[in-house]
This record gives structure tokens, C-alpha cells and sequence, in this order.
């Protein structure tokens, strides 16, 4: 048997006004909550048992978790105060069923990627590693963890989010995927915040632990932000990025419920929500649009994320943005890369003439 701990627990800042009322890993990518597109890669991995370590917004995940059917057993571990990344493994242990020398399988919440799972645990055995590492290049490091290794696969150090050039020792990076022999998880120390990756790794190295590095080349996303949400979502509405939890790929996936005008183009890997409307002549392209959204007519949404119930009015183009639940923005505007609209605002119609109008 193999268990997994799944940190979902942090606050989606960087994705807010979305994440005011849903943690980023329950927000709807492909039709459903991002969370179930991991849970479900890791069953088929091969992992029966998976501890969902929640914080922020805990009472999301529990009513989603008593109601889903996803094949595997979940449990849901809830710390009374954030305790982060390493905290929350720690606070998951007691939920673990794994004797001290199995691999526990850990995994950051909003990691999209097509990693091979049961080839990472493989690599952890045969290498009688004490923690595995999955790794990955990327042309940009600095947002992430930067992770060398040698030529042996060891890992030599782990520098967090570096802040000067000359940290910036390779491009490989920690894909946010990691075995962990059990009994390290018992040493991490209980009840208060620890940081995997500033305190738990580091640590592990200047200990001597033997830690190694799987790089992975093939599909990978964090979905931290606005604009690799939708990349995420688009990449799994069109087969790009692998998922169970997608029945069918193609150019576009229109929810029970929703309408789309005939004369309306929707496409680029776009997801139309439940109960959702786009209006004649219209254009969805590389988007999210929520539940019970409206894009009326002649409205253009390029690679922006429309919240649930919101309104963009006819002949208003929005391109990188992101529109909160229930807000409405009248006809006519147009709202440019990386503008955030606030749940529940109302921006009103402009004064120029849409064409329709005449
Ligand atoms: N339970 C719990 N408690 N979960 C937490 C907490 C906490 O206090 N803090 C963060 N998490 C969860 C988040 O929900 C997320 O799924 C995961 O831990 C990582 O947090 P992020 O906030 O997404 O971190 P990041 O993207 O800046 O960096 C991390 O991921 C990168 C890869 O995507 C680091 O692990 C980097 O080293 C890594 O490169
Ligand atoms: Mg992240």
C-alpha cells in the first residue's frame, strides 16, 4: 500500500480575488476542482490512501471529500493554524498507516504535470534514498526551488525563491512532487510552522541524508497564478496536460447547462461552466468562463478567467484578466493584462457604441 499527503493548505494569494471564498486547489479546472485531477493521477499510480493536509478554507474540502466518490480512500488532516509545507507533513503523520522504513509520497496542491508517480517511488527503493525529489527545468527559476544535483543524482543544495545571480546555480527545479521515508517525516519537529523547503531539506543535507533528484522532462505546471490557471486548464480541456479526471479532449468543453450562441466561438482549450451564456458573436478563446457566467454579445474573453455569475458585457474585450464572482462589467470595456476585478464590483457601460447599437 502506498499512502500520499496532498498540502492543500495554503491561501492562493497570488490567484486572489478567486480564492477569497474557494481554496485554489477546490477551483473548478476542466469541470472539476483541480484538487480531483491529482487526487485521481495518484490513484492510477497506484496510491490507496491519501491524506489531504487542508488549512485555509478547510470546511471546502471536507464537504467536496464526503460527498465525492473518487476511488481511494481520502482523509482529511486540518491544522488549527497554518503550519507550512513541512508543518503540515509533520501534522499529517499521525493519519499515516506506512511503517518507518516506507516511502510516503507528499505533493504540493496546484502542481499539474504528467510525471510518472510509481517510476519516482521506484527510483526512492532502489536507491534506498531517505527523500526523492522530483525535479524539472524551466527557462525562468527564480519562483521556485532551485534544486542541483550531482553526477550521481545527489542533491548538493536546495535554495528557495533565490534572490541574487549568482544563486541561480541551474535550472532544474523542485517540481513540488517528493517520497519521503516515513521516518523522517518523525523527525520533523511538531507544533509549530516549519518550511520544507527552507528548513526540512536544507537540514536533511548538512545531516548527510541521502537525497536524490529525478529530473522529469515532460509536462509541467504550477497554477499559482492567474495566467498559468488558465494555461492549466486549457492544457487539459485539449489533451496537452494529462488527467483521469478528463473524459474527452478538444478545442473546448461547454458544461451541462450552458449556451452558446450558434454564431459564438469558443475555443483555445476555453471551459464553459455550468449554466453559462455566450451570446451571439462572441469570442472565448484560451479561457475559463465559471458556473452561471455571462458573455454577451460580441464580447471578446482572451486568456482571462470569468467568476462564477459574473457578467462581461456585449462588445466588451478582456484579455489576461481575471473578473470575480458576481462582478459585472458593463458594455463596451476593455480590461488588459493582469487587471483583477473585485467580487461582486460593477464597472458601467462606456460610452462607446457598440456595433450592434446602430
Ligand atoms: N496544509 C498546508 N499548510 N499546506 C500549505 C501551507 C500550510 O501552511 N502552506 C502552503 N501549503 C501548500 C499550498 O497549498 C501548495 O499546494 C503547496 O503547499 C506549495 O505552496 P505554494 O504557495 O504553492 O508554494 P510555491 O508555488 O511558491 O513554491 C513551492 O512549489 C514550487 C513548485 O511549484 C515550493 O515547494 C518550491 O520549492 C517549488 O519549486
Ligand atoms: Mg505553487
Amino acid at each position: 500500500m502506498t499512502e500520499a499527503v496532498l498540502l492543500v493548505g495554503g491561501q492562493g494569494t497570488r490567484l486572489r480575488p478567486l480564492t477569497i471564498n474557494t481554496p485554489k486547489p477546490m477551483l473548478p479546472v476542466a469541470g472539476v476542482p483541480f484538487t480531483v485531477h491529482q487526487i485521481t493521477r495518484a490513484r492510477d499510480a497506484g496510491v490507496s490512501r491519501i491524506v489531504l493536509a487542508t488549512s485555509y478554507k478547510a470546511e471546502v474540502f471536507r464537504s467536496f471529500i464526503d460527498d465525492a466518490d473518487l476511488g481511494i480512500e481520502v482523509v482529511i488532516a486540518t491544522e488549527d493554524e497554518p503550519l507550512g509545507t513541512g508543518g503540515a507533513i509533520r501534522h499529517a503523520l499521525p493519519h499515516l498507516q506506512s511503517g518507518p522504513d516506507d516511502p510516503v509520497l507528499i505533493f504540493n496542491g496546484d502542481v499539474l504535470s504528467g510525471l510518472d508517480i510509481d517510476g519516482l517511488v521506484r527510483h526512492h527503493r532502489e536507491t534506498g534514498s531517505d527523500v526523492t525529489l522530483y525535479l524539472t527545468p524551466v527557462e525562468d527559476p527564480r519562483a521556485y526551488g532551485l534544486v542541483p544535483t550531482d553526477a550521481d543524482g545527489r542533491v548538493t543544495a536546495f535554495l528557495e525563491k533565490p534572490q541574487t545571480p549568482e544563486e541561480i546555480v541551474t535550472d532544474q527545479i523542485n517540481a513540488g512532487c517528493y517520497v519521503f521515508r516515513r521516518s523522517v517525516i518523525d523527525r520533523i519537529p511538531a507544533g509549530r510552522p516549519v518550511s520544507v523547503e527552507r528548513e526540512t531539506f536544507p537540514g536533511l543535507l548538512s545531516d548527510g541524508a541521502l537525497v536524490t533528484g529525478v529530473v522529469d522532462r515532460g509536462y509541467w505546471l504550477d497554477l499559482g497564478t492567474p495566467l498559468s490557471f488558465v494555461q492549466g486548464s486549457c492544457d487539459l480541456v485539449s489533451g496537452r496536460a494529462p488527467s483521469p479526471a478528463v473524459a474527452s479532449t478538444g478545442d473546448a468543453l461547454v458544461l451541462a447547462g450552458a449556451q452558446v450562441a450558434a454564431s459564438a466561438v469558443v475555443r483555445g482549450g476555453s471551459v464553459i461552466g455550468r449554466d453559462a451564456v455566450v451570446g451571439p458573436d462572441a469570442v472565448v478563446d484560451g479561457s475559463v468562463v465559471f458556473d452561471g457566467a455571462e458573455v454577451a454579445e460580441g464580447a471578446r474573453v482572451l486568456g482571462s478567467i470569468v467568476g462564477v455569475g459574473a457578467v462581461v458585457g456585449a462588445g466588451s474585450s478582456i484579455r489576461g484578466a481575471v473578473i470575480g464572482d458576481g462582478a459585472v462589467i458593463g458594455r463596451g470595456n476593455e480590461l488588459l493584462d493582469g487587471v483583477r476585478v473585485w467580487p461582486g464590483a460593477r464597472l458601467g457601460d462606456t460610452s462607446v457604441r457598440f456595433s450592434s447599437d446602430a
